[in-house]
């Protein structure tokens, strides 16, 4: 299985952004925690930041054919991005999304996730072991869903 993970935007600044809330591991570190987890679970894994909408959508689109599955971080475009929502949709690629705090427990704007209807699963507040979950969640259950 090939998975594609989604970094939304201001989280090229992991290990430096507010470290009480997102913690000290660098995104190259996390990549690299995904990296040998997926190829401990015998996937293959591809593996993006951005910090804009479109670029996401563009990303999603020209990925889309290789993987069977989605990780997804939309960092504050969970809360209102409605196009990167669509372009879930649109693409019918099984989606997880991911956040490393618990945005249940936080300010009320991000309690709402727009993003959450097109997803299959969602894992929070673990850090970088949400991700770690979305992956093992993927190779366990989203194997045979492919379009
Ligand atoms: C986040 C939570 C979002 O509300 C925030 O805008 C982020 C990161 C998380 O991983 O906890 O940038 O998605």
């Amino acid at each position: 299985m090939n998975i594609l993970v989604i970094h939304g935007p201001n989280l090229h600044l992991l290990g430096k952004r507010e470290p009480a809330l997102y913690g000290r591991t660098t995104l190259k570190q996390l990549d690299a925690m995904l990296k040998a987890r997926a190829k401990a679970l015998g996937a293959g894994l591809r593996c993006f930041q951005s910090n804009c909408e479109g670029r996401i959508i563009d990303l999603l689109t020209a990925n889309a054919g290789w993987a069977q599955a989605l990780v997804i971080n939309p960092a504050a475009y969970t809360h209102y991005s409605y196009a990167i929502r669509d372009a879930i949709k649109a693409l019918g690629l099984p989606a997880v999304e991911v956040h490393l705090t618990d945005i249940s427990k936080r300010e009320p704007f991000r309690k709402i996730s727009v993003i959450r209807p097109v997803c299959a699963a969602r894992f929070k507040g673990e850090g970088p072991g949400s991700y770690l979950k979305a992956l093992d969640y993927c190779v366990k259950n989203l194997k045979l869903v492919r379009k």
